[in-house]
């Protein structure tokens, strides 16, 4: 770059100058001899060309040495700033060079490795890496190194443990960065201890699983308290609504000359038993229909499609698969299914405003699968995490405890469509 001061006049008076003294010499050397004046003068001139000449080579160099000195000095107040970043940095810090030995260990290191900084620096790296992981780090470093990023977040898929000194293993969570050009690289490590968040994760997860678990054998006691009173209601009740029906019949045939008002008494109270037998069945029924206990998910499931037709008038159609295979389900999983028919059946009545609902019940590979869809309004992304609703919320989990899934989405054509998918066989043991 040219300096600034050297500007056209500048030049051109340097030139000028110049040029006067080649005159000035050639003169002295042809007419010298003859005029010693001319020599003097011409020396004199030389002298003080020289001179400045010589002074401006001295200033300019004077002015270099004070422009790297600045530059030297910039150069180590960056490079103590940086070293007191990395060195009060909360996160261990590590660089190794291209033979994986360290060359820098900051004192978090020294903190999580339990290891002083002077044991470090020069020691291989895998020194701090359990050794089942030093095979895998190696060809991770080298892909790492081939690849030519420059950063990369390490065990994104699976945690990364590291080794203290004093043999114990802690989980960490690390980056790399490739710094350096030419022959010579360096990579940088900058890693966070994880116990206390693993330690977080894994009883959370705990938790979740116990949750899980008990809102099972939550569901297991009502379904069983259900299926009590089902039963109770169904064998107890009807029999005595049986005995008081014949009893009844008993009371108009013996009663032939009675007067009309009894007569029909009588009848007004055989039209309200058989009122109540029809309520009690259907109570009944709506806790748990005994048939799915006796005769299976394949007929307890059409009798639930047909009763909600007729008493919603939405068509419904049901498919169910060819092959034999409902009646022998889990008693769990035929539940599962039939409560998850039953809430769907309800929630097109209540929120779909639907016309037509497809019911397929089918065996696919080792799971079974419900699919249920309506014509309706379909369901939006807020609807299933209404705070207060937990119909949905139920089946998810009772899916996801017996090692299913559930979806619910809205149709493309618009109406909405519910995938139930549960295996078959891997079932948690005793779910009702
Ligand atoms: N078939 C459907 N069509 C349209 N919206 C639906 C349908 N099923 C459910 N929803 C919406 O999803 C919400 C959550 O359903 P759910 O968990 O069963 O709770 P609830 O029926 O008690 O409201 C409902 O309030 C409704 O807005
Ligand atoms: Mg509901």
């Amino acid at each position: 770059m040219t300096p600034r001061w050297i500007t056209p006049s500048i030049v051109a008076a340097a030139l000028g100058v110049a040029s006067a003294l080649l005159l000035l010499n050639l003169a002295t050397l042809v007419a010298g001899n003859h005029q010693p004046w001319l020599v003097v003068i011409d020396a004199v001139f030389d002298i003080a060309v020289l001179a400045l000449v010589a002074v401006a080579f001295v200033r300019m160099g004077l002015r270099v040495d004070a422009e790297s000195e600045r530059m030297r000095m910039a150069l180590d107040e960056a490079t103590t700033r940086l070293g007191a970043i990395v060195e009060t940095a909360m996160d261990p810090i590590i660089t190794v060079d291209d033979a994986q030995r360290i060359v820098l260990f900051n004192e978090a290191a020294e903190r999580a490795f339990g290891c002083a900084r002077h044991e470090a620096i020069g020691a291989l790296l895998e020194r701090f890496i359990p050794a089942r992981f030093r095979v895998a780090h190696h060809a991770h470093i080298e892909q790492f190194a081939r690849t030519g990023l420059t950063t990369r977040r390490m065990g994104d898929q699976s945690p990364l443990w590291a080794l203290r000194s004093d043999g114990s293993e802690f989980p960490i969570e690390a980056s790399i960065s490739k710094t350096g050009s030419g022959a010579r690289h360096y990579f940088t490590v900058i890693l966070r201890d994880v116990t206390r968040r693993k330690a977080f994760e894994d009883a959370l997860r705990r938790q979740q699983d116990e949750l899980r678990e008990l809102s099972a054998r939550v569901l297991e006691a009502r379904e069983e308290e259900k299926t009590l009173i089902a039963r109770e209601l169904h064998d107890e009740l009807g029999q005595l609504l049986t005995a008081l029906k014949m009893d009844v019949a008993w009371l108009r045939d013996h009663l032939p000359n009675a007067a009309p008002e009894t007569s029909s008494k009588v009848e007004q109270m055989n039209a309200v038993l058989d009122q109540t037998v029809g309520s009690v069945r259907r109570i009944s029924a709506d806790l748990r229909p005994l048939m799915l206990d006796d005769l299976g998910l394949a007929d307890a499931a059409s009798w639930l499609v047909e009763d909600f037709s007729r008493r919603s008038g939405i068509a419904c159609s049901l498919e169910l698969p060819q092959e034999a295979g409902l009646e022998t389900l889990e008693r769990g999983i035929a539940t599962a299914l039939y409560r998850g028919l039953q809430e769907s059946l309800t929630n097109i009545g209540r929120h779909a405003q639907a016309k037509r609902a497809r019911i397929v019940l089918r065996l696919d590979g080792g799971a079974v699968l419900l699919e249920v869809e309506d014509d309706g309004r379909g369901i939006d992304a807020e609807d299933i995490a209404k705070p207060r609703s937990l119909g949905l919320k139920g089946m998810r989990e009772r899916a996801l405890y017996l090692g299913g899934s559930l979806e619910v989405a809205r149709e493309p054509g618009g109406g909405t469509r519910l995938r139930l998918r549960l295996p078959l066989g891997t079932a948690a043991e005793g779910t009702a």
